[in-house]
């Protein structure tokens, strides 16, 4: 979606937006010299370290190491992905995003639209047909059964409407007759998943004889469905294949209905089933949500953290139910930022959260979700459930066995308190522990440590200048002066001279939007992060001074080589000629 937005608008927005009112509407901020202050809202403190620049138009926490842009900042704290900043930023300025990319060849645009067009036909007859499975509940002819079975299992008229659940009697028609009304219909529906092609013959309705739970997307969309049988049959649940609409792991079922019905989610609770879903709604707990069928994925975890601060994963006691939570909390790791918290819970043996909620209740089943453990927990319990901690090299292949998981932490609270613990209870067994320990806890300090301990090269200083005044790349004579230099950090520092000689007047945002989501855009902004604690005033002579150092290393390095060559004799022409102009120089 990033690439529909034209970058020249994204350029402008960020040049009327002021990430300081930004901010402010959200978080009071103190003036403190050039910038401003609060404490930091992405984690706890209490004390400010959070800071803005109105100069660079960029924030940074110097204790959790949060930083950004504003786009970056509705994005964390408003918990909004990247088109939906753009669009709230744009409306503060009373902008219009526009939709297509400037770039876009007339035959793009005319695909994008005709997507855009299809997108919303599928999504016009996807709702119809669940509105026509909820409708057989009341018309079908052996609607009692479909009825009996959902008070049987507990719920009520007004639940099953909520989630607007339905009913298909078992025929190959049922739906299809309904709706493939012509050859192109009847494609859309087999495109959609809702019937099959079989070898001849008319397309057959994919669900026969099941209760019908409707898949909405986070706008309210009806993108796909699952259904179950009403006896024993098989499969149990037969869910909608893979569409150019429905993307099993991006969704989660359950969570438009659960922002529909709390304005101010807290926690959210994930749980295998939709029926858990839905039942745990019956009974109070309306803000249950279901993976589809496959484990939690990262992408799901991030939509979650996204809408709450607190997510539970509600699994099964069972192996089954323990390896699915082994998977979720794995994928959960790189998005562990200070001020989320993921938990564990896990229901007895033989039971799940609908016969568990159905037996005990709203109350009961909170209780339960409050003692879930953390991610820490249940991080320690399942490799230390798989060491022997009675041997001294059981407990040395303990802490090795944590380093891949602490590998994917970012770094947070969470992740130092980890390895404070395993440095406290197992990091007696020896040297060879101790010095292991030292080193992962070296690797997890914060940034503005690590920064610290990062030398100060000409080329990250020239980066550092460039970055806090993109101007400064007007005060080269020759903008290409390095093009040929072939040394550390060089290529990006080229890279941002080029861009900042196309664009002129660009704040630090607007060059560091550029590099949204790269690993580039990540060194940049550790960089911006950083004090380089030259004055407004040197700027420019220390910027002309890195670029010429950077230059003339260069010279020395590539003069050495060549003469070296020279010695032994391996001189091409070329190189003759060059090496006379480099002593020339
Ligand atoms: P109930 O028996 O209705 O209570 O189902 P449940 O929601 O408790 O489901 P269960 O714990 O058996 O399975 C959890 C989830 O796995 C379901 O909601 C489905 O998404 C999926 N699932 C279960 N059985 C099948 C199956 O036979 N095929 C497929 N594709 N998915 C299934
Ligand atoms: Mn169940």
């Amino acid at each position: 979606m990033a690439g529909l937005i034209p970058r020249q608008f994204i350029d402008d927005l960020l040049a009327r937006t002021n990430i300081v009112d930004v901010i402010n509407g959200r978080v009071p901020l103190k003036k403190a010299g050039k910038n401003y202050q609060a404490c930091c809202p992405f984690h706890t403190e209490k004390s400010p370290s959070f800071s803005v620049s109105p100069d660079k138009q960029f924030y940074h926490c110097f204790g959790c190491g949060e930083h950004g842009n504003a786009i970056s900042f509705m994005m964390e704290f408003d918990r909004l992905d990247f088109v939906d900043a753009i669009e709230e930023l744009a409306s503060m300025q009373g902008m219009d995003v526009p939709k297509e990319e400037n770039k876009q060849t007339p035959a793009q645009q005319k695909q994008y639209v005709q997507a855009q067009q299809q997108k919303q036909d599928d999504y016009k007859i996807m709702e119809q047909i669940a509105q026509f499975f909820q409708q057989q509940l009341k018309v079908a002819d052996d609607k009692q059964t479909a009825i009996d079975y959902l008070k049987g299992r507990g719920l009520t008229g007004e639940i099953a409407k909520r989630f607007g659940m339905g009913y298909i009697s078992d025929s190959w028609d049922g739906m299809m007759n309904t709706f493939a009304k012509n050859q192109m219909l009847s494609k859309q529906l087999v495109d959609l998943g809702m019937a099959i092609e079989g070898d001849k013959g008319r397309p057959y309705d994919r669900f026969r004889g099941r209760i019908m739970f409707p898949i909405r997307d986070k706008r309210g969309h009806v993108i796909g469905f699952g259904g179950r049988v009403l006896e024993d049959g098989t499969p149990k649940y037969l869910n909608s294949p893979e569409t150019r609409i429905y993307h099993k792991g991006q969704e989660l079922y359950g969570l438009y209905e659960a922002k529909q019905a709390n304005k101010n989610l807290k926690r959210i609770v994930v749980v295998e089933g939709y029926m858990d879903v839905v039942a745990l709604a019956q009974h109070g707990v309306d803000y249950a949500v279901a993976s589809l069928g496959t484990s939690t994925t990262t992408e799901q975890i991030q939509t979650l953290f996204r809408t709450v601060n607190e997510v539970i994963c509600c699994y099964d006691g069972d192996r089954a139910g323990r390896e699915a939570a082994w998977r979720a909390m794995d994928n959960a790791l790189p998005l562990m930022r200070d001020g989320i918290s993921l938990k564990f819970v896990f229901v007895p043996d033989g039971e799940d959260p609908d016969s568990l909620i159905r037996q005990k209740g709203q109350a009961a089943f909170e209780q339960i979700l409050d003692r879930a453990q953390p991610l820490s927990k249940f991080l320690f319990e399942q490799l230390m459930s798989q060491t022997d901690m009675n041997s001294l090299e059981g407990r040395a292949g303990l802490v090795d066995s944590f380093q891949p998981y602490i590998n994917k932490l970012p770094d947070s609270i969470l992740k130092d308190s980890i390895i404070n613990e395993l440095a406290n209870n197992f990091g007696t067994g020896g040297e060879q522990l101790a010095t292991k320990l030292a080193r992962n806890i070296n690797a997890s300090t914060t940034s503005i440590q690590k920064n610290k301990t990062n030398k100060i090269t000409p080329a990250r200083l020239a980066i550092a200048l460039l970055l806090s005044d993109p101007n400064l790349a007007n005060s080269l004579s020759d903008i290409n002066a390095l093009s040929h230099v072939d040394l550390p950090g060089v290529s990006l520092l080229n890279n941002l001279l080029q861009l900042c000689k196309q664009n002129h007047n660009m704040n630090s945002a607007q060059l560091l939007e550029y590099y949204r989501d790269t690993e580039q855009g990540k060194q940049l902004a550790k960089i911006l992060c950083w004090q380089h604690h030259v004055e407004p005033e040197n700027a420019e002579d220390v910027f002309l001074d890195s670029i010429e150092k950077l230059f003339n290393t260069f010279v020395e390095q590539r003069t050495e080589l060549l003469l070296q060559k020279a010695r032994s004799g391996q001189m091409s022409a070329q190189e003759k000629h060059e090496l006379q102009t480099l002593l020339n120089a």
